[in-house]
Protein backbone atom coordinates (compact mmCIF):
# COMPACT_ATOMS: atom_id res chain seq x y z
CA UNK A 1 0.00 0.00 0.00
CA UNK A 2 1.18 3.66 -0.27
CA UNK A 3 0.72 5.42 2.99
CA UNK A 4 -0.25 8.76 4.05
CA UNK A 5 1.83 9.48 7.49
CA UNK A 6 0.32 12.56 8.64
CA UNK A 7 2.77 13.62 11.06
CA UNK A 8 5.28 11.41 9.68
CA UNK A 9 9.03 13.32 10.13
CA UNK A 10 8.11 13.63 14.47
CA UNK A 11 9.70 11.40 17.03
CA UNK A 12 6.78 8.37 16.54
CA UNK A 13 5.98 9.24 12.92
CA UNK A 14 9.56 8.57 11.34
CA UNK A 15 9.84 4.92 13.43
CA UNK A 16 6.42 4.06 12.20
CA UNK A 17 7.86 5.15 8.48
CA UNK A 18 10.70 2.62 8.97
CA UNK A 19 8.12 0.48 10.23
CA UNK A 20 5.98 0.75 7.20
CA UNK A 21 9.22 0.72 4.53
CA UNK A 22 10.99 -2.74 5.47
CA UNK A 23 8.02 -4.54 5.45
CA UNK A 24 7.36 -2.52 1.76
CA UNK A 25 4.77 -0.21 1.77
CA UNK A 26 5.50 3.43 0.41
CA UNK A 27 5.39 6.21 2.40
CA UNK A 28 3.90 9.85 1.58
CA UNK A 29 4.75 11.84 4.97
CA UNK A 30 2.14 15.25 5.31
CA UNK A 31 4.18 17.37 7.84
CA UNK A 32 4.31 21.22 8.63
CA UNK A 33 7.87 20.61 10.34
CA UNK A 34 6.38 22.57 13.24
CA UNK A 35 8.01 20.04 15.94
CA UNK A 36 10.05 18.12 13.47
CA UNK A 37 12.94 18.59 10.53
CA UNK A 38 13.37 17.12 7.60
CA UNK A 39 16.58 15.57 8.80
CA UNK A 40 14.58 12.85 10.46
CA UNK A 41 13.17 11.67 6.67
CA UNK A 42 17.09 11.35 5.36
CA UNK A 43 17.82 9.56 8.21
CA UNK A 44 14.78 7.25 7.71
CA UNK A 45 15.95 6.74 4.14
CA UNK A 46 19.28 6.02 5.04
CA UNK A 47 18.28 3.61 7.53
CA UNK A 48 15.44 1.66 5.06
CA UNK A 49 17.22 2.44 1.55
CA UNK A 50 14.17 3.46 0.32
CA UNK A 51 13.11 6.81 -0.63
CA UNK A 52 10.15 8.77 0.83
CA UNK A 53 7.54 11.18 -0.91
CA UNK A 54 7.29 14.12 1.19
CA UNK A 55 4.61 17.10 1.36
CA UNK A 56 5.13 20.26 3.53
CA UNK A 57 1.68 21.40 4.51
CA UNK A 58 -0.36 22.28 7.37
CA UNK A 59 -3.05 19.80 8.20
CA UNK A 60 -4.70 22.38 10.26
CA UNK A 61 -5.43 24.42 7.28
CA UNK A 62 -7.94 22.53 4.69
CA UNK A 63 -7.05 24.32 1.34
CA UNK A 64 -3.78 24.44 1.40
CA UNK A 65 -3.57 20.42 2.20
CA UNK A 66 -6.55 19.76 -0.15
CA UNK A 67 -4.45 21.25 -2.65
CA UNK A 68 -0.90 19.52 -1.89
CA UNK A 69 -2.60 16.22 -2.02
CA UNK A 70 -4.98 16.88 -5.25
CA UNK A 71 -2.61 14.83 -7.62
CA UNK A 72 -1.78 12.01 -4.72
CA UNK A 73 -2.90 8.79 -4.69
CA UNK A 74 -2.72 6.48 -1.16
CA UNK A 75 -4.23 3.35 0.15
CA UNK A 76 -5.32 4.43 4.01
CA UNK A 77 -4.04 7.06 6.41
CA UNK A 78 -1.85 7.03 9.28
CA UNK A 79 -2.38 10.16 11.45
CA UNK A 80 0.19 11.32 13.61
CA UNK A 81 0.01 14.84 13.26
CA UNK A 82 -0.77 17.32 16.21
CA UNK A 83 0.25 19.41 18.92
CA UNK A 84 1.58 17.34 22.24
CA UNK A 85 2.97 19.14 25.22
CA UNK A 86 0.36 18.90 27.72
CA UNK A 87 1.72 21.95 29.90
CA UNK A 88 1.57 24.15 27.00
CA UNK A 89 -2.11 23.05 25.84
CA UNK A 90 -3.41 24.17 29.40
CA UNK A 91 -1.75 27.80 28.12
CA UNK A 92 -2.67 28.01 24.43
CA UNK A 93 -5.70 25.65 24.92
CA UNK A 94 -6.91 27.44 21.78
CA UNK A 95 -4.21 26.97 19.28
CA UNK A 96 -4.37 23.18 20.59
CA UNK A 97 -7.82 22.83 20.08
CA UNK A 98 -7.48 24.60 16.56
CA UNK A 99 -4.85 22.82 15.38
CA UNK A 100 -5.45 19.21 16.52
CA UNK A 101 -9.30 18.99 15.99
CA UNK A 102 -9.19 20.57 12.65
CA UNK A 103 -6.34 18.30 11.28
CA UNK A 104 -8.80 15.43 11.86
CA UNK A 105 -11.52 16.98 10.03
CA UNK A 106 -9.58 18.23 7.58
CA UNK A 107 -8.01 14.66 7.12
CA UNK A 108 -11.23 12.87 7.07
CA UNK A 109 -12.69 15.35 4.29
CA UNK A 110 -9.62 14.64 2.46
CA UNK A 111 -9.99 10.73 3.08
CA UNK A 112 -13.18 11.02 1.55
CA UNK A 113 -12.21 13.04 -1.49
CA UNK A 114 -9.64 9.98 -2.49
CA UNK A 115 -12.31 7.31 -1.63
CA UNK A 116 -10.04 6.38 1.02
CA UNK A 117 -11.49 4.51 4.13
CA UNK A 118 -8.55 2.85 6.07
CA UNK A 119 -7.36 5.17 8.69
CA UNK A 120 -5.02 4.91 11.86
CA UNK A 121 -5.23 7.69 14.68
CA UNK A 122 -2.68 8.24 17.58
CA UNK A 123 -4.64 8.00 20.84
CA UNK A 124 -3.38 8.50 23.84
CA UNK A 125 -3.57 6.47 27.79
CA UNK A 126 -4.59 10.22 28.51
CA UNK A 127 -7.76 9.83 27.55
CA UNK A 128 -8.96 6.95 30.49
CA UNK A 129 -10.05 8.66 33.34
CA UNK A 130 -8.12 8.07 36.66
CA UNK A 131 -8.79 4.33 37.59
CA UNK A 132 -11.38 3.50 39.95
CA UNK A 133 -10.22 1.81 43.09
CA UNK A 134 -9.00 -1.72 42.17
CA UNK A 135 -8.11 -1.22 38.73
CA UNK A 136 -4.88 -2.38 37.83
CA UNK A 137 -3.68 -2.22 34.56
CA UNK A 138 -6.11 -0.48 32.12
CA UNK A 139 -8.27 -1.84 29.15
CA UNK A 140 -10.33 -0.62 26.85
CA UNK A 141 -13.66 -0.74 28.54
CA UNK A 142 -12.39 1.32 31.69
CA UNK A 143 -13.55 4.76 31.54
CA UNK A 144 -12.83 7.45 29.32
CA UNK A 145 -13.23 11.26 28.51
CA UNK A 146 -14.10 12.12 32.19
CA UNK A 147 -11.82 13.94 34.53
CA UNK A 148 -9.56 14.86 31.62
CA UNK A 149 -6.55 17.43 33.27
CA UNK A 150 -5.51 19.58 30.09
CA UNK A 151 -6.50 20.23 26.59
CA UNK A 152 -4.19 17.92 25.01
CA UNK A 153 -6.08 15.04 26.38
CA UNK A 154 -8.93 16.45 25.46
CA UNK A 155 -8.13 16.59 22.14
CA UNK A 156 -7.33 13.23 21.62
CA UNK A 157 -10.79 11.73 23.47
CA UNK A 158 -12.71 14.83 21.00
CA UNK A 159 -10.68 13.24 18.42
CA UNK A 160 -12.05 9.74 19.36
CA UNK A 161 -15.26 10.61 19.37
CA UNK A 162 -15.28 12.87 15.53
CA UNK A 163 -13.75 9.37 14.04
CA UNK A 164 -16.78 7.68 15.73
CA UNK A 165 -19.39 10.22 14.73
CA UNK A 166 -18.09 10.06 10.52
CA UNK A 167 -17.74 6.68 10.67
CA UNK A 168 -21.53 6.44 11.73
CA UNK A 169 -22.00 8.73 8.59
CA UNK A 170 -19.59 6.66 6.63
CA UNK A 171 -20.12 2.90 7.29
CA UNK A 172 -17.12 1.87 5.04
CA UNK A 173 -15.04 3.73 7.02
CA UNK A 174 -12.45 1.44 8.93
CA UNK A 175 -10.23 3.39 12.17
CA UNK A 176 -8.53 2.02 14.43
CA UNK A 177 -7.45 4.34 17.49
CA UNK A 178 -4.16 3.62 19.20
CA UNK A 179 -3.90 4.62 22.81
CA UNK A 180 -0.42 4.55 23.35
CA UNK A 181 1.30 4.20 26.75
CA UNK A 182 4.64 6.11 27.40
CA UNK A 183 6.64 5.39 23.92
CA UNK A 184 10.21 5.42 24.79
CA UNK A 185 13.92 4.53 23.19
CA UNK A 186 15.01 4.89 19.58
CA UNK A 187 15.68 3.09 16.43
CA UNK A 188 18.64 0.84 17.32
CA UNK A 189 20.43 2.30 14.49
CA UNK A 190 21.03 5.47 16.92
CA UNK A 191 19.93 7.34 13.45
CA UNK A 192 16.65 8.46 14.46
CA UNK A 193 15.12 9.63 17.94
CA UNK A 194 13.38 11.57 20.45
CA UNK A 195 14.20 15.11 19.93
CA UNK A 196 12.08 17.55 22.05
CA UNK A 197 12.90 20.95 21.49
CA UNK A 198 13.46 23.32 24.23
CA UNK A 199 13.20 21.61 28.08
CA UNK A 200 12.10 18.03 27.62
CA UNK A 201 8.49 17.53 28.99
CA UNK A 202 8.73 13.87 29.11
CA UNK A 203 10.91 11.69 31.39
CA UNK A 204 12.70 9.39 29.28
CA UNK A 205 14.08 12.64 27.23
CA UNK A 206 14.90 14.87 30.28
CA UNK A 207 17.07 11.94 31.74
CA UNK A 208 18.63 11.20 28.43
CA UNK A 209 19.89 14.97 28.84
CA UNK A 210 21.10 14.28 32.67
CA UNK A 211 22.91 11.95 31.33
CA UNK A 212 24.51 13.73 28.53
CA UNK A 213 25.32 16.51 30.42
CA UNK A 214 22.90 19.01 28.95
CA UNK A 215 20.87 19.66 32.44
CA UNK A 216 22.27 19.29 36.08
CA UNK A 217 19.16 16.95 37.75
CA UNK A 218 16.37 15.51 37.30
CA UNK A 219 13.45 16.87 39.45
CA UNK A 220 11.44 13.82 40.31
CA UNK A 221 7.55 14.66 40.62
CA UNK A 222 6.57 13.73 43.76
CA UNK A 223 7.63 10.61 46.13
CA UNK A 224 4.36 9.78 48.10
CA UNK A 225 2.45 8.17 45.27
CA UNK A 226 0.71 4.84 46.59
CA UNK A 227 3.54 2.87 44.30
CA UNK A 228 5.94 0.28 45.77
CA UNK A 229 8.89 3.41 45.71
CA UNK A 230 6.54 6.27 45.98
CA UNK A 231 7.06 7.56 42.97
CA UNK A 232 4.80 7.53 39.08
CA UNK A 233 4.43 4.12 37.67
CA UNK A 234 3.96 3.98 33.69
CA UNK A 235 4.25 1.79 31.02
CA UNK A 236 6.91 2.35 28.67
CA UNK A 237 7.21 0.88 25.29
CA UNK A 238 9.61 0.87 22.52
CA UNK A 239 8.80 3.17 20.06
CA UNK A 240 9.71 0.17 17.39
CA UNK A 241 6.95 -2.25 19.27
CA UNK A 242 4.87 0.94 19.23
CA UNK A 243 5.50 1.65 15.38
CA UNK A 244 5.07 -2.20 14.48
CA UNK A 245 2.01 -2.10 16.61
CA UNK A 246 0.52 0.28 13.46
CA UNK A 247 1.59 -2.22 11.14
CA UNK A 248 -0.94 -4.55 13.05
CA UNK A 249 -3.75 -2.27 12.93
CA UNK A 250 -3.77 -1.35 9.58
CA UNK A 251 -3.33 -4.99 8.58
CA UNK A 252 -6.69 -5.51 11.15
CA UNK A 253 -8.86 -2.87 10.15
CA UNK A 254 -12.59 -3.47 9.03
CA UNK A 255 -15.25 -1.82 8.54
CA UNK A 256 -16.17 0.49 12.06
CA UNK A 257 -13.84 1.76 14.86
CA UNK A 258 -11.96 -0.32 17.21
CA UNK A 259 -9.80 0.74 20.17
CA UNK A 260 -6.42 -0.84 21.70
CA UNK A 261 -4.28 0.06 24.28
CA UNK A 262 -0.42 0.14 23.09
CA UNK A 263 1.75 -0.68 25.87
CA UNK A 264 3.61 -3.55 27.53
CA UNK A 265 1.80 -5.04 30.46
CA UNK A 266 3.77 -3.79 33.10
CA UNK A 267 5.01 -1.17 35.14
CA UNK A 268 8.01 0.94 35.92
CA UNK A 269 8.51 3.77 38.76
CA UNK A 270 10.47 6.90 37.65
CA UNK A 271 13.25 5.57 40.08
CA UNK A 272 13.38 2.22 38.17
CA UNK A 273 14.00 4.78 34.84
CA UNK A 274 16.68 6.41 36.64
CA UNK A 275 18.41 3.41 37.61
CA UNK A 276 17.86 1.88 34.53
CA UNK A 277 19.04 4.56 32.44
CA UNK A 278 22.38 4.96 34.55
CA UNK A 279 23.01 1.34 33.95
CA UNK A 280 22.19 1.65 30.15
CA UNK A 281 24.82 4.65 30.08
CA UNK A 282 27.35 4.34 32.59
CA UNK A 283 26.12 7.52 33.49
CA UNK A 284 24.93 8.82 36.93
CA UNK A 285 21.87 10.47 36.77
CA UNK A 286 21.53 12.95 39.94
CA UNK A 287 18.05 13.28 40.91
CA UNK A 288 15.70 15.41 43.20
CA UNK A 289 12.35 14.94 44.83
CA UNK A 290 10.26 17.73 44.28
CA UNK A 291 6.13 18.72 44.72
CA UNK A 292 4.10 16.27 42.49
CA UNK A 293 3.24 17.68 38.76
CA UNK A 294 -0.52 18.82 39.50
CA UNK A 295 -2.81 16.26 37.23
CA UNK A 296 -0.38 13.21 37.14
CA UNK A 297 -1.36 9.89 38.49
CA UNK A 298 -0.15 7.21 40.74
CA UNK A 299 -0.20 4.44 37.71
CA UNK A 300 -1.24 4.15 34.22
CA UNK A 301 -0.47 0.53 33.16
CA UNK A 302 -1.80 -1.08 29.87
CA UNK A 303 -3.80 -4.33 29.90
CA UNK A 304 -2.38 -5.22 26.13
CA UNK A 305 -4.22 -8.38 25.67
CA UNK A 306 -6.71 -7.23 23.06
CA UNK A 307 -4.70 -6.31 20.54
CA UNK A 308 -2.21 -9.54 21.44
CA UNK A 309 -5.80 -11.13 20.47
CA UNK A 310 -7.41 -9.38 17.65
CA UNK A 311 -4.13 -8.07 16.13
CA UNK A 312 -1.84 -10.48 16.90
CA UNK A 313 1.02 -7.71 18.30
CA UNK A 314 1.99 -7.44 21.64
CA UNK A 315 5.61 -5.59 22.66
CA UNK A 316 8.98 -7.62 22.38
CA UNK A 317 11.23 -5.19 23.34
CA UNK A 318 12.78 -4.60 27.02
CA UNK A 319 12.71 -2.00 29.25
CA UNK A 320 16.25 -2.38 29.14
CA UNK A 321 16.45 -2.49 25.45
CA UNK A 322 14.46 0.83 25.48
CA UNK A 323 16.51 2.26 27.55
CA UNK A 324 19.99 1.22 25.99
CA UNK A 325 18.39 2.47 22.22
CA UNK A 326 17.79 5.72 23.95
CA UNK A 327 21.20 5.94 24.78
CA UNK A 328 22.59 5.25 21.77
CA UNK A 329 20.45 7.75 20.26
CA UNK A 330 21.22 10.38 22.56
CA UNK A 331 24.87 9.95 22.20
CA UNK A 332 25.43 10.04 19.01
CA UNK A 333 23.43 12.89 18.17
CA UNK A 334 23.92 14.48 21.85
CA UNK A 335 22.25 17.81 20.11
CA UNK A 336 19.27 16.52 18.37
CA UNK A 337 19.06 16.42 14.74
CA UNK A 338 21.30 18.99 12.84
CA UNK A 339 19.52 22.24 11.64
P1 LIG B 1 5.99 14.82 17.41
O1 LIG B 1 5.69 16.23 17.76
O2 LIG B 1 7.40 14.37 17.37
O3 LIG B 1 5.30 14.46 16.00
C1 LIG B 1 4.14 15.11 15.53
C2 LIG B 1 4.44 15.58 14.11
O4 LIG B 1 3.28 16.26 13.61
C3 LIG B 1 5.61 16.56 14.03
O5 LIG B 1 6.48 16.17 13.00
C4 LIG B 1 4.94 17.89 13.72
O6 LIG B 1 5.78 18.75 12.96
C5 LIG B 1 3.71 17.44 12.95
N1 LIG B 1 2.61 18.39 13.00
C6 LIG B 1 2.12 19.06 14.08
N2 LIG B 1 1.09 19.85 13.71
C7 LIG B 1 0.92 19.66 12.38
C8 LIG B 1 0.03 20.21 11.41
N3 LIG B 1 -0.92 21.10 11.76
N4 LIG B 1 0.13 19.80 10.13
C9 LIG B 1 1.09 18.90 9.76
N5 LIG B 1 1.96 18.36 10.62
C10 LIG B 1 1.87 18.74 11.92
O7 LIG B 1 5.15 13.89 18.41
P2 LIG B 1 5.19 12.32 18.62
O8 LIG B 1 5.67 12.06 19.98
O9 LIG B 1 5.82 11.68 17.45
O10 LIG B 1 3.62 12.02 18.63
C11 LIG B 1 2.93 11.61 17.47
C12 LIG B 1 1.45 11.49 17.82
O11 LIG B 1 1.30 10.56 18.87
C13 LIG B 1 0.83 12.79 18.31
O12 LIG B 1 -0.49 12.86 17.81
C14 LIG B 1 0.83 12.62 19.80
O13 LIG B 1 -0.19 13.37 20.41
C15 LIG B 1 0.56 11.14 19.93
N6 LIG B 1 1.04 10.58 21.20
C16 LIG B 1 2.33 10.78 21.58
C17 LIG B 1 2.76 10.26 22.80
C18 LIG B 1 4.18 10.49 23.29
O14 LIG B 1 4.42 10.33 24.47
N7 LIG B 1 5.12 10.85 22.43
C19 LIG B 1 1.89 9.52 23.60
C20 LIG B 1 0.59 9.33 23.16
C21 LIG B 1 0.16 9.87 21.96
C1 LIG C 1 6.30 10.00 33.35
C2 LIG C 1 6.54 9.93 34.86
C3 LIG C 1 6.03 12.00 35.99
C4 LIG C 1 9.21 14.32 34.03
C5 LIG C 1 2.64 12.27 29.21
C6 LIG C 1 1.32 12.81 28.74
C7 LIG C 1 0.57 11.74 28.03
C8 LIG C 1 1.42 11.07 26.94
C9 LIG C 1 2.76 10.68 27.41
C10 LIG C 1 0.90 12.03 24.85
C11 LIG C 1 5.44 10.62 35.68
C12 LIG C 1 7.51 11.69 36.08
C13 LIG C 1 8.35 13.31 34.43
C14 LIG C 1 10.14 14.84 34.97
C15 LIG C 1 9.29 13.29 36.61
N1 LIG C 1 1.64 11.96 25.84
N2 LIG C 1 8.40 12.81 35.70
N3 LIG C 1 10.14 14.30 36.23
O1 LIG C 1 2.90 12.15 32.33
O2 LIG C 1 2.85 9.64 31.94
O3 LIG C 1 2.39 11.18 30.09
O4 LIG C 1 3.37 11.77 28.07
O5 LIG C 1 -0.20 11.56 24.70
O6 LIG C 1 -0.55 12.38 27.51
O7 LIG C 1 0.58 13.25 29.85
O8 LIG C 1 4.68 11.01 30.91
O9 LIG C 1 7.11 11.26 30.66
O10 LIG C 1 5.77 13.26 31.40
O11 LIG C 1 6.06 11.35 32.97
O12 LIG C 1 9.34 12.84 37.75
O13 LIG C 1 10.92 15.76 34.67
O14 LIG C 1 7.73 10.66 35.16
O15 LIG C 1 5.54 12.56 37.18
O16 LIG C 1 5.28 9.88 36.87
P1 LIG C 1 3.17 11.02 31.46
P2 LIG C 1 5.96 11.79 31.42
Amino acid sequence: MRILLAGGAGYIGSHVAVALLDVGHDVLVVDDYSNSTPASLDRVERITGRSIDVVEADLADLPASRAELSGERFDAVIHLAGLKAVGESVTEPSRYYRTNLSSTLNLLDIMREHAVSKLVFSSSATVYSPAAEGVENLDESQPSGLGITNPYGWTKAMNEQIIRDVQRSRPGLQAALLRYFNPIGAHPSGLIGEDPAGIPNNLLPYVAQVAIGRRDRLAVFGDQYPTPDGTGVRDYIHVMDLAEGHLAALQHLEPGVDTFNLGTGEGHSVLDVVRMFSDASGKDIPYEIVAPRPGDVARAVADPSKARKRLGWQATRSFAEACQDAWRWQSQNPGGYPI
